[in-house]
């Protein structure tokens, strides 16, 4: 086979036969689902300094006159999140929202257990939504289903959403805020199933508790949309499945969402593994999906949407995970290079090519924490995991997601660890090309790649299947020197570049060479 395999190199080389090109099949009649803008949310939670000394600096020369930093501001700006979850994370599951809210000098200082700081509370419910609206995106508020009570969850929402009358209304009122926030999207508690979780629950147990809370809130303000913790536990004794599927039981009449999380990792340094972990979300999504039907076909929802999948923690975290590097001040400082930078993109293909069950994503989390922006007392840098994330955030949803065929060399995974605490996976035939494709009303066509091939460039043609390609293709690429160049104060190695744009004339077929580990965003035109 091998000697078979040269036999056919050498000829190649010799010109005397063509390496077949890769090839990219789409039809804009063969549509998925449509591509929520949430798919490219973030998150904040008080860890680290993901609030203090990240987007909340209060007496920084570089923060204004709320206490934002200015120059965090405007790289979460420039990165488009459009939803961003608040304030855990398993933080929330020992956090009581009362404690942040009304004068700062009132405001008690607690000991945060979850991740070991002393927590102010100078930062809490209305200085997030401040935050929101300066940035103009949507909130996304988490209740506390550990030591919390379901009248405590009731509480805020009433605090935040209801505008007048009860007591929690006008206390909001009497803190400076006439009107109400409005927030539409709750999740039920995080990662109940989770041994860590501070008031970790039983499925039955969490089940239960989150119908009630869901009862609760949604008498007080029936336009909110609830999101379930589903599972977060894959370690090898878990069973995560399982957990969904007494959650779904319960709650399949209520909630709108089931939250999922995924952290992925490379800590053998096994560069082809590691690309295949987005595959292994894809794998869990589709899982999911199939429970979620089933219990769709028998649920009592009236007008409600079925219920979507929300994977509200994603993201490559592996370093910062020993007991010093997940407490104090400074946890999960992860910094990125390359190949976190195609994960990344990978992931968010995957949630692309599943849009019709993915409704929402959060990368886990905004800044400094496990983050796409990286900030210091006197200015910030760009991670690498920022720039495939930003062109997702600025142009792949409104559109419809595209069933596509790709036809790459292939390789094989060995077993391996998904990330520390994870279960394994093995996974064969992962494709070097991984493809997601949008197309939108007006015509526009949206194809991103990752080549995961880390030495060859992989000529593909691009094919249209219905109607043809017109005009040019703007391509951007996210790439650098080698797979493991990353970004710090001194500069930024791996970035978007936008590359010369690609003649597409009038015509079904047109072919791009993909960089050895790259990702590529091509935007451009169909005409049916
Ligand atoms: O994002 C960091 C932590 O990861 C979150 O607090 C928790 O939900 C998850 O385990």
């Amino acid at each position: 086979m091998t000697r078979c395999l040269t036999l056919v190199a050498l000829l190649i080389a010799a010109g005397g036969l063509t390496a077949q090109n890769a090839r990219i099949k789409i039809d804009v009649d063969r549509t998925v689902g449509n591509v929520h803008e949430h798919l490219y949310g973030n998150f904040v939670e008080h860890l680290g300094r993901c609030v203090y000394g990240g987007i909340y600096d209060p007496g920084n020369p570089l923060s204004d006159e709320n206490g934002f930093r200015t120059d965090v501001m405007e790289a979460v700006v420039d990165l488009n999140p459009t939803i961003v979850r608040y304030p855990g994370g398993n933080f929330v599951s020992n956090y009581h929202w009362k404690d942040g809210v009304g004068p700062v000098d009132d405001r008690p200082d607690r000991m945060e257990l979850a991740w070991n700081r002393l927590e102010s509370n100078h930062f809490g419910t209305n200085e997030f939504m401040d935050y929101v609206k300066e940035i103009g995106t949507e909130p996304y508020f988490s209740v506390n289903m550990g030591t919390g009570t379901i009248e405590e969850a009731q509480q805020w929402v009433e605090y935040t959403n209801v505008k007048e009358g009860p007591y929690y209304a006008e206390l909001r009122k009497q803190h400076g805020y006439p009107e109400p926030h409005n927030i539409k999207y709750w999740s039920l508690g995080n990662e109940m199933d989770g041994f860590w979780q501070m008031g970790h629950l039983n499925a039955e147990d969490y089940a239960k508790k989150a119908r009630e809370a869901a009862k609760l809130m949604q008498l007080t303000d029936p336009s909110i949309k609830l999101i379930a913790a589903g599972a977060s536990n894959f370690r090898p004794d878990a069973n995560p499945m399982e957990w969904n599927r007494v959650v779904l039981e319960e709650l399949k009449d209520v909630v709108d969402y089931l939250a999922l999380h995924m952290y992925v990792g490379n800590p053998n340094d096994n560069y082809y593994n590691f690309m295949a972990t987005p595959l292994v979300l894809e794998q869990r999504t589709h899982l999911v999906k199939g429970l979620i039907d089933e219990m769709m076909s028998r649920a009592d929802r009236g007008e409600r949407d079925p219920i979507y999948i929300a994977w509200d923690e994603y993201n490559i975290w592996y370093r910062w995970r020993s007991e010093e590097t997940m407490t104090g001040t400074r946890a999960l400082e992860e910094k990125y290079n390359l190949e976190d930078a195609l994960v990344i993109s990978g992931f968010l293909n995957a949630l692309v090519r599943n849009a019709d069950v993915v409704k929402m994503a959060n990368m886990a989390q905004l800044v400094n924490v496990i983050a796409p922006i990286f900030a210091e007392e006197d200015g910030i840098f760009r991670q690498t995991i920022y720039y495939p994330l930003q062109l997702f955030a600025q142009n792949m949803h409104g559109g419809e997601s595209l069933d596509v065929y790709v036809d790459s060399d292939t390789y094989d995974t060995e077993r391996f660890f998904l990330g520390l605490g994870e279960s394994q996976a093995q996974l064969q035939d992962v494709p070097y090309l991984d493809v997601s494709a949008m197309y939108k009303e007006n015509g526009e066509v949206y194809i991103a790649v990752v080549n995961r091939h880390l030495e060859d460039a992989l000529a593909t043609d691009l094919i249209c299947q219905t109607g043809n390609f017109t005009g040019e293709f703007e391509v951007y690429e996210v790439n650098g020197p080698d797979i493991k160049a990353g970004n710090d104060f001194s500069g930024e190695q791996v970035r978007t570049v936008k590359k010369e744009n690609l003649a597409v004339g009038d015509g079904e077929r047109v072919t791009y060479s993909f960089p050895a580990h790259s990702f590529t965003l091509l935007k451009g035109k169909v005409s049916k």
